[in-house]
């Protein structure tokens, strides 16, 4: 199959958030199943530059108030299609933020022209030759592609529109209807309104062939309104056409034996030598308790705001903590603040640090996932690669991919970590004291980890399935 998939993100180019893990990790999964898929995603500055081999493939004179074209090139074994379109993507900043911080007021229609030249490719293809059978829309950035496929009223393309985060919704004042090239009677509430506003989240929802979210749990919470933000009801409406498919990690990237400290499920004592490492680069003390780290994104999303509360008595049981993050103001005031008044016990980088948080993988006894909401999370996944047992609020992906150390998991020796629910400070700590009650436990804490090492956590079984899908709606 040829499929192409339209995202504002993708590894190994531009990353702020997991879609961009995913993005980059299917197309490579697609090939040992004999499918192609080419990525189609805004050409930021510097990203031409870093194709190999640059082909013009597709061009438009006026594409949402300037010329553009789209290079197809490869990296790092990704097909990219960058749609180049000055007046759109050529800005200092962010992928959807100025440099000061703020939403670029034009996001609607950056995006609008993203999902614009995928629908018109998809349609007609582009000047190789290769014309596609599907439609893979990623989050709001991507949503209208559907939708403009149906306006057109092209049928023959088929359409998935995967959720990896329902609270971005891509909104726009109904004013914006023509800029954005969309039909007046698509204005109501069976179709693209959302409470008095355009989201083209919601637009993919209505016209894809297909949903997809990327964990069971999650398709499952997104038809309640704790989960669903508004959608809800449409969803339901739509539960027939929803799959709810677990995302996986790069596993020669996430690798315990591939790092400058190696160990294996079968030389776990080796972790120490991780484990001394990161300590040296937090500046933490050896102490009897688990070393718990955090890297993650600081937001109301992952609930981090419940752990600084909880971090004296974690000490006082033994604990320390490594945490590597950015975002909220307030929160990285806290965690700083924090590392002055407990030197030794809590270190904290602020900031974006892949290398960092191998070492933190690596070195780490727990990671810490306390979310309000998770669509499927991946550094849970990389806690359990590493045996670095995740400790996380039983919600979307994590409830999934966790098996919570309750006495009858334990007995059947199938424990990978600690869950708790509801996501509050209460069960929270419930959870941080028996996690140093089971790292005191050194054989039972060392079969958790040699459990969790073992989970797959790679792309084999949910590729496939993505693969189902999309011939399912071939037909
Ligand atoms: P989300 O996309 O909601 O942020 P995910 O768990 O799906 O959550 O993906 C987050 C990705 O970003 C992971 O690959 C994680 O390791 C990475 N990440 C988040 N914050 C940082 C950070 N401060 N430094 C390095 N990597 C980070
Ligand atoms: C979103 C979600 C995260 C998920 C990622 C990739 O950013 O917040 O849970 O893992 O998308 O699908």
């Amino acid at each position: 199959l040829n499929i192409l998939s339209v995202t504002s993100e993708c590894v190994p180019l531009i990353k702020t958030g997991g879609l961009a893990d995913v993005a980059g990790a299917l197309p490579k999964a697609m090939v040992p199943l004999g499918h192609r898929m080419r990525v189609l995603m805004p050409a930021y500055p510097g990203l031409v530059a870093r194709l190999k081999g640059p082909v013009e493939l597709w061009q438009d004179e006026a594409l949402f108030g300037g010329p553009a074209r789209v290079l197809g090139g490869k990296v790092d074994g990704v097909e990219f299609l960058l749609l180049e379109a000055a007046h759109l993507f050529d800005r200092k900043g962010g992928p959807y933020l100025t440099p000061e911080g703020h939403d670029w007021p034009d996001n609607p229609e950056r995006f609008a022209a993203l999902s614009w030249a995928a629908a018109r490719i998809a349609q007609n293809g582009l000047s190789d030759g290769w014309v596609p059978e599907i439609l893979h829309a990623h989050d709001w950035q991507a949503g209208l592609a559907p939708a403009y496929l149906r306006f057109i009223g092209d049928r023959r393309v088929k359409t998935l529109m995967t959720i990896h985060n329902i609270a971005f919704q891509g909104l726009a004042p109904a004013d914006r209807l023509a800029s954005l090239r969309l039909p007046f009677t698509a204005f109501n509430a069976d179709d693209l309104e959302y409470y008095g506003q355009i989201s083209t989240l919601k637009a993919g929802l209505v016209h894809a062939d297909a949903i997809s979210t990327v964990s069971p749990t999650y398709a499952a919470e997104l038809m309640r309104p704790e989960f669903g933000m508004g959608l809800e009801g449409l969803i339901a409406t739509r539960a027939g056409d929803l799959h709810g498919i677990l995302n996986g990690i790069d596993l020669e990237v996430w690798n315990p034996q591939a790092g400058p400290h190696p160990y294996s499920a079968k030389t776990l004592t080796k972790k120490a030598v991780a484990t001394a490492a990161l300590r040296d680069r937090f500046g933490l003390a050896e102490t009897d308790g688990p070393l718990a780290i955090v890297v993650s994104r600081l937001t109301g999303q992952k609930g981090l705001d419940l752990l600084p509360g909880l971090l004296p008595e974690f000490i006082a049981h033994g604990g320390t903590l490594a945490l590597l993050g950015s975002g909220d103001a307030g929160l990285e005031a806290a965690y700083t603040g924090l590392a002055k008044e407990y030197p030794g016990k809590i270190g904290v980088h602020i900031g974006y640090d892949e290398d960092l948080s191998q070492l933190m993988f690596a070195g780490g006894d727990a990671v810490l996932i306390p979310s309000r909401f998770e669509p499927c999370g991946l550094t849970q996944l990389y806690g359990l690669r590493f045996g670095t047992l995740p400790v996380v609020a039983a919600t979307g992906g994590l409830a999934d991919t966790v098996i919570h150390a309750n006495d009858a998991a334990l007995d059947a020796g199938v424990a990978t970590g600690l869950t708790f629910h509801p996501t509050d400070a209460t069960a929270f700590s419930h959870s941080l004291r028996r996690l140093c009650t089971l790292f005191a436990d050194r054989k039972l804490w060392q079969q958790m980890m040699r459990n969790a090492m073992r989970q797959p956590v790679g792309w084999e079984n949910s590729s496939a399935r993505y693969a189902a899908i999309y011939q399912d709606l071939l037909g």
